[in-house]
């Protein structure tokens, strides 16, 4: 595995496989990898013969006062996991390679990004779907894999690639979760053992409203009230815990394909994850 810094190093080695006529997969993170990371890395091999992973954590996607200076950062630990995955390229550059003049353009991809988590942290969506587009024109990739788990921002990303003509496939993998149910994320190391224990209730909350779906119950804010409670109840702090179509509209009550998307504070970290049902009609 390759390990470059530059952009003019990163051009040249993709470049190179093209040449010889190589299609590349890309997997964009901000590092502190863990199994569900390394399953999009997989993934990406399946998809393409050139796996190319960036390590960046943007910081014009984190609001003022969030934990950017904070976020775990674990480069040398991130690189052999990437190298045990077969990773073919990792692209790891400073803010200054990726913002190298204070940047007057921004990627907005309207209505999506002002929901859910967009309505909590504003601006968040702008500053992903700016360093994505970033990361796309200097990768150039065929294809490049997110992760379901982020579900708001997987859909923002297909509707940009779509509005802007990507020339890039959009590949989403599920999530992997912890075996208490609770989905991987590089925040749970903001949680001690028992907030981790605790924090499986957010997957359960999900779990109990899928069951009320499935059962026929279509009283949607009474769900949503009644599992917010359940989580401030258990030591939460909920953003949002919201039944919507898998397009993120709202639901009417005979939509059968339904998202449930949840955004809740435990201790020092905001947790977000989703479960799609069929609902019975
Ligand atoms: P990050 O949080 O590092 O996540 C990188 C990718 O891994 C995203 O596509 C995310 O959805 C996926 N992922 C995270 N946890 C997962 C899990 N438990 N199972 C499956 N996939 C998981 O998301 C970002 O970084 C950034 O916003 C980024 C897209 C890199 C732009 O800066």
């Amino acid at each position: 595995m390759q390990i470059v810094e530059s952009l003019s190093a990163l051009r040249e080695i993709v470049q190179s496989w093209r040449k010889t006529g190589q299609t590349i997969a890309f997997v964009p993170t901000m590092g502190n990898l863990h199994a569900g990371h390394l399953r999009l890395v997989e993934e990406a091999k399946k998809l393409s013969g050139r796996v190319v992973v960036s390590i960046f954590v943007n910081p014009s996607q984190f609001c003022a006062g969030e934990d950017y200076h904070a976020y775990p950062r674990t480069p040398l630990e991130d690189e052999e996991k990437l190298l045990s995955a077969g990773a073919d390229l990792l692209f790891m550059p400073e803010a200054s390679e990726v913002y190298p003049i204070p940047s007057l353009t921004s990627v907005e991809v309207g209505g999506i990004s002002e929901d859910l988590c967009g309505k909590f942290r504003p601006g968040h969506f702008r500053g992903v779907a700016t360093v994505v587009s970033k990361l796309f024109n200097m990768v150039q990739p065929d294809v490049a894999v997110f992760g379901e788990k982020d579900y708001q921002q997987l859909a923002i990303i297909r509707r940009m690639v779509a509005d802007l003509n990507f020339p890039i496939s959009i590949v989403g993998v599920p999530t992997m979760r912890e075996g208490n149910g609770l989905a991987m994320s590089s925040r749970n190391a903001y949680l001690s053992e028992d907030e981790k224990r605790n924090a499986a209730i957010l997957f359960q909350s999900l779990l109990a409203a899928k069951t009320s779906l499935e059962a026929g119950d279509r009283n949607y804010p009474k769900i949503e009230a009644t599992q917010t409670e359940a989580l401030v109840n258990a030591g939460f702090k909920p953003d949002y815990f919201s039944i919507r179509r898998v397009d993120l509209g709202l639901p009417k009550t005979n939509d059968q394909e339904l998202v449930i998307l949840v955004a809740a504070w435990l201790g020092r970290a905001r947790l977000v994850d989703n479960l799609r049902v069929k609902a019975s009609t």
